[in-house]
């Protein structure tokens, strides 16, 4: 809650100047002055209380997508006949998601005898064109982003299965050979399809970091381009989410927990801002500790701070949201 009007004293001083949220000591403060009213601001945002999930598409949408993707891998060189029809999936999926409200990073475990690659591939896209949805991106670019996100790692293709899907730890000529991937997918991308010049990029671009520790040209900031620092986050979050070769998945908190780490430093303030207002750190049915010690179940989320959801406890039903001094400090 953000303070509507200034607070004075019976002297006509200002205590609390409008704006300020009001955290436990300003409502301290409130009390000693024994004032028992303010104004608040109206929230422009209303939240919205959520019971459940729902996928970003639909299960049958997204095999097609896998199909479809894994068709247009499957010709490296010969990829434009597939393009056509990628761009009409992509185009359904961001009609029927700007149709929707509260739209989450969510999709339920798919368990395809896919690859990895191409249900990755899938993710990214779908994951990409949510978090452009959070920062207001216009229709054109939400396509571009579902585009760039399935073709992302075009470049995979050109990389031998064995080093692909390796258990072990890779050889430095091996890491070196799957860095080469972003620039071999614009590559590759370029000289196949007449493609939009902003598809190439995300496939060139989708690792490069923001502090220039990334790949292929290790640039900074905005010389990444935005919908490229869109995919990388994307990116990340699916990889860390999905259970690998060589280590299980993280927890949703975990995971976003550690993309909020590389704020600034690998990703863009501005896409994490988005990020967190749709990845969601304690899904329904995550177990949690509260800091008051009484440990509960995550029996719904609240749309304006998923940080802060309802919680089913012993003792009853917890609204984190109205709970300012209530927060999770652990989850099972
Ligand atoms: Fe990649």
């Amino acid at each position: 809650m953000i303070l509507a009007q200034d607070v004075v004293d019976k002297y006509g001083r200002i205590l609390i100047a409008s704006g300020i949220p009001l955290k436990r000591e300003i409502l301290n403060l409130l009390e000693k002055h024994e004032i028992v009213s303010v104004f608040i601001r109206k929230s422009k945002v209303e939240n919205i209380q959520m019971e459940s999930m729902e996928d970003v598409a639909s299960m049958a949408t997204r095999l097609k997508l896998i199909s479809n993707v894994k068709d247009a891998f499957s010709k490296a060189y010969g990829i434009a006949e597939h393009l056509v029809v990628l761009q009409n999936y992509v185009e359904d999926v961001v009609h029927t998601l700007i149709k929707r409200k509260n739209v989450l990073l969510y999709l339920q475990d798919l368990d395809s005898a896919s690859d990895y690659l191409f249900l990755h591939s899938v993710n990214v896209g779908l994951f990409s064109i949510v978090i452009g949805m959070a920062m207001n991106l216009p229709h054109e670019e939400l396509c571009l982003l579902g585009m760039g996100g399935l073709l992302h790692d075009f470049g995979k293709t050109s990389i031998s299965s064995e080093i692909l899907n390796k258990q072990g730890q890779l050889t430095l000529a091996e890491f070196n050979e799957i860095k080469e991937h972003a620039a071999v997918g614009y590559k590759m991308l370029k000289t196949d399809a007449q493609l939009d010049y902003r598809i190439m990029f995300m496939a060139l671009q989708h690792h490069e970091r923001c502090n220039g520790s990334g790949y292929p040209w290790g640039i900074l900031n905005d010389k990444i381009h935005h919908l490229a620092r869109i995919v990388a986050v994307a990116d990340v979050y699916d990889a860390l989410t999905t259970d690998r070769v060589y280590r299980s998945r993280l927890s949703s908190f975990a995971a976003v927990q550690m993309i909020n780490e590389g704020d600034r430093i690998h990703f863009d303030s501005h896409v994490i801002a988005a990020f967190n207002k749709v990845a969601i750190p304690y899904p329904i049915g995550c177990c949690v500790t509260l800091n008051h010690g009484k440990d509960g179940k995550v029996i719904g989320l609240n749309s304006m701070d998923l940080f802060r959801p309802i919680i089913s406890t012993q003792q009853g039903m917890v609204n984190l949201l109205h709970e300012a001094d209530l927060s999770i400090i652990a989850t099972r």
